[in-house]
């Protein structure tokens, strides 16, 4: 499937959140980067692409309905989104399955159980450091990083960035 398309609905969903956008866009451009270094399938980087374009696709609606973009909220919101976008756009059940899963959960650490998943981990993580207390502090830095981060390319681009 053109990832284009699934891109053009998540800007629909995100139109009056032009920063979530930015932000997807760059989680996107940094799982290709981490993928570029695994030995995938085409299928497969299809699929995390697509789990990257949607992993935040619950925020919009989790603000409206609860005021609250809290972690379970969005999860719970983005699978049910992610899930309709994918069967109007066509794509694979058992695929769309995949991506809700990795979407439905993608705050929660303990719920990696793949490859696929631990690549939106560290693709998000990567972006959110930015704005989070622990990347200005080096020495717990360094153990958050061994924690988060299992890809050749996610730390690579780790030991780029911070
Ligand atoms: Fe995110």
């Amino acid at each position: 499937m053109d990832k284009q398309k699934v891109i053009v609905e998540m800007k629909q969903v995100y139109k009056d959140r032009p920063q979530g956008i930015e932000h997807t866009l760059r989680v996107l451009n940094n799982a290709e980067v981490i993928m570029a270094e695994e030995n995938l399938s085409d299928q497969d980087q299809e699929l995390i692409a697509i789990a990257a374009i949607l992993h935040d696709i619950g925020i919009p609606r989790a603000l409206e309905k609860y005021g609250s973009s809290k972690s379970t909220f969005q999860e719970q919101e983005g699978g049910v989104i992610a899930r309709s976008i994918l069967e109007k756009l066509g794509y694979d059940s058992d695929k769309t399955d995949r991506v809700c899963y990795i979407v439905g959960n993608h705050h929660t650490k303990s719920k990696i159980d793949g490859l696929d998943f631990q690549i939106i981990w560290e693709a998000d993580l990567l972006v959110n450091l930015e704005n989070m207390e622990i990347s200005k502090t080096p020495q717990k830095l360094e153990g958050y990083i061994k924690e988060n981060f299992k890809t050749q390319g996610g730390l690579k681009l780790i030991k780029k960035e911070f």
